[in-house]
Order: structure tokens, then C-alpha cells, then sequence
């Protein structure tokens, strides 16, 4: 069984938090083990947490939108959530779901060592940058331990509002260019802590 298998069946019982006593079922994410792209989104929502699929809802149909805007389609990136069940009713992730199901992707991002992660949103942004804000560094790559961080809004976001869907449309745009950079390797990082900031 591969790790990232493996993984998958530990996420589908995972006690860690009370989101278990609600779940029909977990979403653990899905894609290639050898995915570049990697998509991290908030949470799952109805869809998911009927299919255990991530972004199968509408937000999920905008987002093979936007893939298919760059040649690109689901099966061939990464797509994964901060948290893998879904809270009741959607309301936002608690800090403590957030803290509970954290060892899950920083165990995914480290078996598929993806080349670029797209955060979706302002909870998967705050998950790898808690200080930043994504009004502030949507659209713009920075480089942390050799990976290459593209933040976009939510595209649930986007699903009612023309100018969000613009922005994300644009910063979508800038994920072959994000890819084709980081396949040359990471960038040389700064030693210096308070310059780490790259955004
Ligand atoms: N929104 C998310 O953030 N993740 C999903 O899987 C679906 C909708």
C-alpha cells in the first residue's frame, strides 16, 4: 500500500477532533502522488462530506474552470484541504479542528513534495503564513522551504461576484509561469528571519 494510501484510511476513522461525530464522511484529498500543483482549499462542504471528494460542489466545477484555463484539469494536481471533515452547517473552521487535523497535510505536503501550492482562501493562506493577509499577497509567489506559494481567494468567493472572479482569474494565470520558476529549484532563501517574507 503507498503512504499516501495508508494515509487516506487513517484521515477516514481520525477521532482527533469532534467534526468526527458529524462527518457522513472524511475527505482525505485527492491527485497524483507525483502532483507539482498542489491546491490547499478550507474544509469540505455538503458534496464533499456526502462523497468524500474534495471541491465537487460548484466551487469545485470554478476550479476545473480555472484549470482548464491553463490547460490544465483536476487529475493532474493535487487538491487537498486544511481540514478533512466538514464543520456543521459550513461555519468557518475552529482554530482547535484547525490544530487537530494539522499533522494530516503537513504529512501530505511531505510524501508529495509538490513544486507549488496554491492556498485557496484565507484559512489555507493563515495555515502556512499565519501573518498575512490574502488582500494583501493574493496573485504574488513566495518561496519557503523550496516550495513555491501562489495565495488566491477562495473560488467559492468568486461564484457571486464578477470582480473576485476577475482577480482569480488573473491570479490563475500566473500558475504556469509559479510552476515553470520552480522547476528550475528553489530560489536561494534568505538567512535572515524578519527577511523570510518574501510577499
Ligand atoms: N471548499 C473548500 O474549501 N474545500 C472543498 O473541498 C470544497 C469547498
Amino acid at each position: 500500500m503507498s503512504a499516501l494510501i495508508d494515509l487516506y484510511a487513517r484521515i477516514a476513522v481520525c477521532p482527533d477532533c469532534d467534526l468526527c461525530q458529524s462527518r457522513n464522511r472524511a475527505v482525505p484529498g485527492e491527485g497524483p502522488e507525483e502532483a507539482e500543483i498542489m491546491f490547499v482549499g478550507e474544509a469540505p462542504g455538503f458534496y464533499e462530506d456526502q462523497q468524500g471528494r474534495p471541491f465537487v460542489g460548484p466551487a469545485g466545477r470554478f476550479l476545473e474552470e480555472l484549470l482548464a484555463s491553463i490547460g490544465s484539469r483536476r487529475d493532474q494536481v493535487y487538491i487537498g484541504n486544511v481540514i478533512k471533515c466538514r464543520p456543521p452547517e459550513n461555519r468557518d473552521p475552529l482554530p482547535k479542528e484547525i490544530e487537530a487535523c494539522r499533522q494530516w497535510l503537513s504529512c501530505q505536503i511531505e510524501l508529495i513534495k509538490p513544486k507549488v501550492i496554491a492556498t485557496l482562501g484565507r484559512y489555507s493562506l493563515a495555515w502556512f503564513f499565519p501573518d498575512e493577509s490574502i488582500g494583501r499577497v493574493h496573485g504574488q509567489t513566495c518561496y519557503r522551504d523550496g516550495i513555491c506559494f501562489l495565495p488566491m481567494y477562495h473560488p467559492a468567493a468568486a461564484l457571486h461576484a464578477a470582480s473576485m472572479r476577475r482577480t482569480i482569474e488573473e491570479d490563475f494565470r500566473k500558475l504556469p509561469a509559479a510552476l515553470e520558476e520552480a522547476r528550475k529549484g528553489p530560489r536561494e532563501e534568505v538567512a535572515e528571519p524578519e527577511q523570510m517574507r518574501l510577499f
